[in-house]
């Protein structure tokens, strides 16, 4: 393996096919038009010394490093910021041209430590490289003139340093925090041998600066430095991979020295991210080599024994002969399992195997169960097919963004830097959520509207806006005609164009104005391509599915669909939720979204797999615990899910789970649910396993295997050692032969295979003979299902009311720098940024209750009371209090519901009625849970003890 370096071509190279001629020493050559000197230099191989050009950025042309010479054209101009031209007849190097470089670099070095053999850059430099491209061998000016070296090394940021002496204020990574994060955290302060990088700030930590990495990476010196290259030094090998952290699924080199990692660096040729990255993925990997990670099978006859570490076979086996058992006693129904959206499709495919073919039901749910699969039912409904409509790229195109209940950059950094880039460029954003997310206000983004909807009204607001639509005539008549069905059209317009639906009617429920929804709706309707953009703030309601059908009517209403620019995008949560539900996680479907009691997909799987099969959707994840409480379901098998801390209702989550004979938890770390576990599985992270994950476009991206899994087996070895034990034979040597056979069981996969994947890099199905390449924009020409469905979308309120004893309204979200229950970045130093959930509240809402910043509070609701510190913030309106989840000691999910989708059963983590107190003392529930955790310590101490 050796270290994959990316050319950079100095400048961005246009996306055009219009060509232009010129000859580069003497070398004839055609570019896209609008291509620079240096890129076109670059694209025959010339290389142009440059510093402060990179291909990231536009061109900026201050080192004057770069120098050409045009004929006819007077003097040496910079090749970075110089257009080609037809005919235009370059040199880059004459004896002029190096002597004008060398003079340049020559007052660069006499102001740069001369350390480079002790620099943590050496060999990753490029005034090192630059230096020795011009043939620099001394300064003639010496080093003792006025300098910079004394100046002060920043290392406040956890994991990057800032040394100002080897600084040459190039200004890429201004730009790139610029142009590429969209953060406007640095700026160049000072003028001429004062300018110097400034964070407008004490340091880096207390800055705005979201440490996505984009100005490290930018930096062609050691200034900007990861910390790990100064602890580790410089990689010796990369593969690429996929981050598995969110659903924008970003590629990144994964840069090794052996089976060390020393870091991660965005990937140029990564689709999704375009070589950009956030805090998560290039930085908060430790997880994956923590100290407390469990290398070894555990077991353990109760759940208040200590637990047992045993060879991977004895493991298998005691998990196996309970399960054998339990079906033995209680009948084939009584266990089932859970798949992870965080492992590759591989994995996951394999588990819904096991429970299909091994278990004899169709017991199978996934995580997306408590997220996405409003998205899946809705999308599937109007347009048949369970999956976000566009390519990332393709906001690009448009001139209107709708986000709706999706905070992007929070929870989808990447995208959210995509997005805003557009939006400095000119596109309007409509933002539809309770909470003043940071798009509706930043540097340089301002939403046109802000609907600032009551939780639990998303329905009444799309209603309303395409009302606004129906009633003033905003339709796309001739999109409807030709692409929908018009008979559901027709009774879906005489139904929006009800007054109940008016904007002033649902002004009175969602608390925003009537003039913002005409608005709103006037800007998406007819303000050229506009596209949707959605979150869990949509799915996680009692009407997610409704809501998911309510946009999708509005977009083929208005005909945004089947381009580029338009569509109705989920914005995936987790890395492989996506990829997790494609795969045949749900109980009702096998991979492709296939109904179960679809006789023809039952032959097709059981042909290939010898085996009958049920034709029963089995049970869902609520359901399996509510018959775990009934005593009625005994055993579980959870491939990397916390259900303890992740699902809503805690204290039922945990009474199922109590009740169960067998709770197998396969995952990195002892977690919360493994408080509940008879069989511990080592799971193993994502640098250690080959497979897929398919992120929030489609897209099926390759995770490699960078090192050797710690438990000696990565998790889809582990499902197949378990089937195994259970008597059920599964034979793979290697996770592509398990892709081989979903492409061969489901038509949307049908070409898809890692060998593919090696020659293009990543596809996004439907992949098969009709798209052999893949699909970036779904229902180009026509709906998948045929004719678009309108489908009536009545708001019906939540059964969860607001009142005297809860008069306010707590929603939840994630964080940046945190990810969901927090088990891997709070194994990182994100916690930094963020060590405890917190209560967000409006000034007068606090103020009526006597809390101030900071004090303990109490927020209780029908189902549970839990406290937490208070933020007092006017980012929420008065009414409605907000936290994040991502630390298990909070308890969020104690207080919530079990109200959930009427489709999907999705839970409405988004809307629980609550009051909240001062109060000085932990809840019962977190007090318990603290003893619990302690006494579990102790007994996991013994246990290993014993061992010993
Ligand atoms: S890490 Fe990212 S946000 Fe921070 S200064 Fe650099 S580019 Fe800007
Ligand atoms: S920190 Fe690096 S990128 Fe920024 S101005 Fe200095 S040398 Fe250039
Ligand atoms: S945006 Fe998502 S996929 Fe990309 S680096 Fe961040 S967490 Fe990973
Ligand atoms: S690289 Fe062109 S001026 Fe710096």
């Amino acid at each position: 393996m050796a270290l994959i370096k990316e050319t950079d071509f100095g400048t961005p190279i246009p996306q055009t096919s219009k060509e232009v001629s010129l000859i580069i020493d003497g070398v004839a050559v055609s570019v896209p038009l609008g291509t620079s000197v240096m890129a076109a230099a670059m694209m025959m191989g010339t290389k142009i010394p440059k510093l402060c050009a990179t291909d990231m950025l536009d061109a900026f042309g201050s080192c004057r490093l770069c120098l050409v010479e045009i004929e006819g054209r007077r003097g040496t101009p910079a090749s970075c910021t110089t257009p080609v031209e037809d005919g235009m007849v370059v040199h880059t190097q004459t004896p002029r041209l190096a002597k004008l470089r060398k003079g340049v670099m020559e007052l660069y070095i006499s102001d740069h430590p001369l350390d480079c053999l002790t620099c943590s850059a050496n060999g990753d430099c490029e005034l090192q490289d630059m230096a020795g491209a011009v043939g620099l061998r001394d300064v003639r000016y010496g080093y003792q003139g006025a300098n910079h070296l004394d100046a002060c090394k920043d290392e406040s940021n956890p994991y990057f340093t800032f040394d100002p002496s080897k600084c040459i204020v190039c200004s890429r990574c201004v730009r790139a925090c610029e142009e590429v994060q969209g953060t406007f955290a640095l700026t160049i302060a000072g003028r001429g041998f004062d300018s110097h990088v400034a964070t407008g700030s004490l340091d880096f930590l207390s800055s705005e600066c979201v440490s996505c990495g984009a100005c490290v990476q930018a930096c062609p010196t050691a200034t900007l430095n990861e910390k790990s290259i100064i602890e580790f030094g410089q990689p010796e090998h990369s593969l690429v991979t996929t981050c598995a952290y969110c659903g924008v699924g970003c590629s990144f080199k994964a840069e090794m020295q052996g089976e060390q990692l020393v870091r991660m660096v965005p990937y140029k040729h990564g689709k999704a991210n375009e070589g950009h990255s956030c805090v998560k993925g290039r930085f908060a990997y430790g997880y994956a080599t923590a100290t407390d990670r469990i290398t070894k099978p555990m077991i353990r006859e109760k759940i208040t024994d200590s637990w047992r570490e045993v060879s991977w076979g004895e493991a298998f086996e005691f998990a196996a002969r309970r399960f054998k058992d339990i079906q033995h006693r209680h009948g084939r129904e009584a266990i089932g399992a859970i798949t992870s959206s965080r492992c590759t499709n591989e994995e996951v495919f394999v588990v819904q195997k096991l429970v299909r073919a091994g278990f004899g039901n169709n017991n199978v749910d996934t995580c997306a169960r408590v997220c996405h699969s409003p998205t899946g039912y809705g999308l599937k409904t109007a347009f048949g097919t369970s999956a976000g409509t566009q390519d990332f790229k393709s906001v690009e195109k448009s001139d209107v963004i709708l986000v709706i209940g999706a905070n992007p950059t929070d929870a989808h950094p990447v995208f959210a830097s995509r997005m805003k880039r557009r939006l400095r460029k000119g596109a309007k954003l409509i933002v539809v959520d309770p909470r003043r997310i940071d798009l509706v206000r930043s540097a340089h983004v301002e939403a046109h509207h802000h609907l600032a909807l009551l939780p639990g009204t998303n329905v009444a607001i799309i209603n309303a806006l395409a009302h606004v639509v129906v009633t003033e005539g905003l339709i796309d008549e001739r999109f409807v005609r030709e692409r929908c069905d018009l008979s559901d059209f027709e009774s879906w317009a005489r139904f929006i164009a009800r007054q109940e639906n008016s904007p002033e009617e649902v002004a009175r429920i969602s608390g925003v104005p009537a003039e913002d929804i005409r608005a709103a709706a006037r800007l998406y309707a007819k303000g050229g391509n506009s596209a949707i953009y959605y979150g869990l703030g949509v799915t996680e309601h009692s009407q997610g599915s409704t809501m998911v059908m309510g946009m999708a009517n509005l977009a083929m209403a208005c005909g945004m669909l089947g381009r580029e620019g338009v569509g109705v995008n989920p914005l995936r949560g987790q890395n492989n939720v996506q990829g997790s539900c494609d795969m045949g996680s749900f109980p009702h479907e096998f991979s492709g979204y296939r109904h179960v009691s679809d006789d023809a997909t039952r032959d097709m799987f059981e042909n290939l797999w010898g085996v009958k099969l049920d034709q029963e959707p089995g049970l869902r994840i609520p359901n399996m615990i509510d018959e775990a409480v009934n005593g009625r379901f005994k055993g579980i098998y959870i491939q990397g899910e916390d259900i303890a801390q992740s699902d809503p209702d805690t204290q039922h989550v945990t009474a199922g789970l109590e009740a169960m004979d067998c709770v197998i938890v396969q995952d990195l770390f002892l977690n919360e649910t493994a408080k509940y576990a008879h069989v511990f599985f080592p799971g193993s992270s994502f640098l250690e396993k080959d497979g897929t994950f398919t992120n929030a476009e489609r897209r099926i991206n390759r995770v490699r295997k960078v090192m050797s899994p710690l438990a000696g087996l990565a998790d889809w070895e582990v499902t197949i050692g378990f089937a195994k034990a259970l008597g059920v034979v599964m034979h793979y040597d290697h996770p592509s032969e398990i892709m081989d056979e979903i492409a061969k069981l489901t038509p949307t996969f049908r070409n898809v295979s890692f060998d593919l994947l090696e020659r293009i890099g990543s596809v996004q199905w439907p992949c098969n003979d009709a798209a052999p390449m893949g699909t970036p924009i779904m229902h180009v020409d026509r709906f998948v299902r045929g004719k678009g469905k309108f489908m009536l979308t009545e708001y019906v309120p939540t059964d969860e009311r607001t009142g005297p004893n809860f008069p306010l309204l707590l929603t939840t979200g994630r964080i940046l720098s945190q990810y969901n229950v927090g088990a891997q970045t709070r194994r990182t130093h994100n916690s930094l940024w963020h060590e405890e959930d917190l209560l967000e509240i409006h000034p007068f809402d606090a103020e009526a209750r006597g809390i101030r910043e900071g004090d303990l509070v109490g927020i209780t609701s029908r189902a549970g009371e839990v406290s937490l510190r208070a933020h007092v913030t006017d980012r929420m309106q008065p009414g409605v209090v907000y936290t994040t989840f991502h630390h298990p000691e909070t308890g969020a999910n104690v207080v919530t519901t079990d109200l959930s989708d009427w489709a999907t059963n999705c839970p409405e983590y988004k809307v629980t009625a609550v009051q909240v107190r001062r109060v000085n003392h932990l809840s019962k529930w977190q007090a318990h849970d603290r003893e619990l955790a302690v006494a579990l310590r102790h007994i996991r101490h013994e246990g290993a003890d014993a061992a010993e």
